[in-house]
């Protein structure tokens, strides 16, 4: 479906007597952030911050639901939420738009997009239709952990056979074997959860950040297949001079270096291999004058190294 069918078909609210139930298993705490990618009105996210007292970011495609939306929750973006990644956040609530995608359901589609944007710990209730669940099982069970799933009440279930699924973040997911299956249960003992601290949470623009990106690869297991298939680029370009440190900063900042494979020998002789990513960050330099303030705008070469082996992330600037 197109963005505007997704906009204006899929405005499905999260019943108030529903919100109310979920925000009955949760503690309040003012150090945590919740995000709903697919805000709608804002209705159940200002329910659930206003009982929480933390913060929360919601992001939505309709132009007025999102206006409305600003009401009573501390961010909320005007967009299409599949071109935004978020982290660091306590909860994420997610009620998708219930279609089909390009490529696949959409709802899957939300799922894998903001399945990381959870500290460890963070808490998922996930409402999509019962017959998409299996479809989302492989996502949900690799990167949750403690996986319920319950069925809206009969008053509720009828118009699109709504499920709430809760799961908690893990970080540690890269050995994780999906499970083929999530049980249903009937909206009743449901457990609480005690909310984490949100860590830094934001929302970035056009789709995974580099920082994220190189993250999720080095958590995976694509990282693995990467070490024995690379090998370090022969840079068949020899230059006159030997490089200086800004032209090396030149290459990165124009991406020149992406992808390149180095290898360094660390204090036990060990060999160490690092794909590179380079970018370029804008910072604003402020100073004052005599009566006037002046900024001058600064551009600094950003170099991202993934370690193929521990999977760990090294930014240099
Ligand atoms: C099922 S409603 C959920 C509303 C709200 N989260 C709630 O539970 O009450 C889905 C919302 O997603 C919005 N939406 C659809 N596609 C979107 C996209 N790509 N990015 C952001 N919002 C989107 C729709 O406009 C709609 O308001």
């Amino acid at each position: 479906m197109r963005l505007e069918g997704q906009k204006a078909a899929g405005f499905f609210p999260t019943p108030p007597g529903i919100t109310a139930d979920l925000i009955r298993q949760l503690s309040p705490n003012p150090n945590t952030a919740v995000i709903d990618p697919c805000c709608g009105s804002g209705d159940a996210l200002r329910a659930i911050r206003a009982f929480l007292k933390g913060k929360s970011w919601g992001i939505e495609l309709e132009e007025g639901r999102a206006k409305a939306s600003s009401k009573g929750n501390t961010h909320v973006r005007h967009g299409d939420a599949l071109e935004h990644s978020a982290e660091g956040f306590s909860m994420l609530f997610l009620n998708p738009p219930y279609d089909d995608g390009p490529n696949e359901r959409l709802e899957k589609s939300f799922l894998r997009q903001y399945a990381t944007s959870l500290v460890q710990d963070g808490l998922l209730v996930f409402i999509i239709p019962e017959y998409v669940l299996a479809d989302c099982t492989p996502i949900l069970t690799r990167r949750f952990r403690r996986m319920q799933a319950f069925r809206f009440p009969k008053e509720h279930y009828g118009a699109h056979q709504q499920i709430a699924v809760f799961g908690l973040r893990n970080e540690d997911d890269a050995n994780r074997i999906p499970q083929k299956a999530i049980r249903v249960f009937d909206w009743d003992k449901r457990d609480s959860y005690q909310l984490p601290n949100a860590d830094n949470p934001h929302i970035g623009r056009q789709g995974v950040s580099d920082a994220v990106m190189l993250k999720q690869a080095g958590s995976g297991p694509l990282w693995r297949a990467i070490w024995h298939q690379t090998k370090p680029v022969d840079l068949t370009i020899r230059p006159l001079m030997p490089l200086r440190e800004g032209h090396v900063a030149m290459l990165v900042a124009t991406g020149r270096m992406n992808g390149v494979v180095v290898e360094h020998r660390d204090a036990q002789g060990e060999t160490e291999r690092y794909i590179v990513r380079g970018s370029v960050e804008k910072t604003i330099l402020t100073r004052y004058e005599p009566h006037v303030k002046v900024e001058t705008e600064k551009f600094v070469a950003v170099l991202n190294a993934l370690n193929l082996k521990t999977g760990e992330i090294t930014t240099i600037k």
